[in-house]
């Protein structure tokens, strides 16, 4: 079966249970090591991440970041290549180990973004979210940005990089893109948006990106 349709398939199937995480793990744990059965792990930091970083010319200077959803940590890995002191932490226990053993030196972490641990809190200057909001379900939108909002500082910033859609549009399927009304989340938690780009994909037909960056008051 495609790799995507697994996928759909094994959100749904949790899903149904009431469990609309417990999915990925059984997806990183059913790859068994490799990374081709999953949609998102291509071993190679996010390039529009990397768009980004090299126009705005992003250093990390030593400052804290945090990366929400890290999966096999390839953007921690560039983070920290370009000077930040990363932590990546995913719900997933099987794609934590996965990510230890591809970057040893970077600090990993197993945690559920909607019950944190406390000290992380307002504790971060940057944060790095890719991919994660996107496949959690749309009611749940508004209280996974005021968490992912938390982590960072008062002067910190935290950098999105999300499929992107249209206020009116309705997401058809997983995942769910985010529209602009769904990112002004943000903004109620404190932040102002710093940069609003819009990037598209090289699949054969284009995916529209979001790639957007806050500052907290
Ligand atoms: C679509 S993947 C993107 C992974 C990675 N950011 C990337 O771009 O390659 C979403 C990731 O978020 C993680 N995740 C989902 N819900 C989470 C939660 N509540 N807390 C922490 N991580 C979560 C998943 O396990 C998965 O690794």
């Amino acid at each position: 079966m495609d790799v995507r349709e697994r996928t759909k398939q094994l959100q749904a199937e949790f899903a149904a249970k009431g469990d609309v995480t417990g999915w990925f793990d059984a997806l990183y744990a059913e790859a068994d090591g490799n990374n081709e059965k999953i949609p998102w792990a291509d071993l190679e930091p996010n390039k529009f991440l990397v768009e980004f970083a090299e126009k705005t010319k992003l250093q990390g200077n030593g400052r804290k970041a945090l990366i929400v959803g890290c999966g096999l940590g390839d953007d921690a890995k560039y983070l920290r290549e370009l000077g930040f002191e990363v932590t990546g932490f995913d719900i997933s226990p099987t794609a934590i180990e996965w990510a230890k053993k591809l970057n040893p030196e970077i600090h990993f972490e197993v945690a559920d973004l909607f019950n944190p641990p406390k000290e992380w809190l307002n504790a971060f200057e940057f944060v790095l979210e890719i991919y994660t909001i996107q496949p959690l379900p749309l009611d749940l939108r508004p209280q996974v940005i005021d968490s992912i909002a938390n982590f960072v500082m008062p002067k910190g910033k935290i950098v999105v990089v999300t499929r992107g859609r249209e206020d009116d549009e309705i997401p058809p399927e997983l995942p769910w893109a985010l529209s602009r009304k769904d990112l002004s989340q943000f903004e109620k938690n404190g932040l102002t948006q710093t940069h609003f780009e819009e990037m598209w994909g090289d699949e054969e037909e284009p995916i529209r990106r979001f790639v957007v960056e806050y500052q907290k008051d």
